[in-house]
């Protein structure tokens, strides 16, 4: 039980630190919290037209998420350890003390988490993401096509053993865009890399 709480600690610790905001910051492109969404993931970065910046915080979230799985695997040799380091890098991403826990939306961290955890699930999500944000041109709608589809590619593309951990990633994911849901109903989401002031 030790070994698990130590790796959900690292797991948070890794997703807490805020790259987006760190790289817009150290890059001159300015507080995220005055920028579009306020959100502090690479699609609000991308609202600075600073495309660089947007790569580098999909990259770098991304590899948090993927960084505290694998650690926590190869650490421990053990599957609940690594799921666990995975889901406290996502709460680490969206509930950062540092930033008095109001962070980001995770979706960057939990493609990065699937694409470590079971590769065809995380390359499965990445696709719905293309798909919902290709067909739509918002991004938070291919965050929920890629959350939506992610308990169903566990199940078919085998990682049934982390169905739980899909489940709670998915309705995090949904309740951390509940602002975003609603403009997409009231069609005034914006399209991905419109510039906001
Ligand atoms: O990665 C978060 C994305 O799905 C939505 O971001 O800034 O449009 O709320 P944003």
């Amino acid at each position: 039980a030790s070994v698990l709480l130590l790796w959900a600690v690292i797991g948070y610790g890794l997703g807490s630190i805020p790259f987006g905001m760190v790289l817009a910051r150290v890059m001159g492109l300015g507080n995220l919290r005055d920028i579009g969404s306020g959100n502090i993931g690479a699609t609000n970065v991308l609202r600075t037209g600073n495309k660089l910046a947007a790569a580098l915080t999909l990259l770098l979230d991304a590899g948090k998420g993927a960084a505290a799985l694998l650690l926590a695997r190869f650490a421990t040799g053990a599957e609940d350890a690594a799921q666990l380091a995975g889901l406290a890098a996502m709460l680490g991403h969206c509930y950062p003390v540092w930033l008095r826990f109001k962070g980001g939306k995770g979706v960057a961290t939990f493609l990065g988490l699937l694409l470590a955890l079971h590769w065809p699930v995380g390359v499965g999500a990445c696709i719905a993401w293309l798909v919902g944000a290709g067909v739509s041109r918002i991004s938070s709608m291919g965050a929920l096509v890629a959350a939506a589809a992610s308990t169903f590619l566990m199940l078919f593309l085998g990682a049934a053993n982390a169905l739980l951990l899909g489940v709670i990633l998915t309705l995090l994911i949904f309740w951390r865009h509940r602002a975003n849901i609603g403009r997409i109903r009231a069609g005034t989401e914006p399209k991905i890399g419109k510039k906001t002031g």
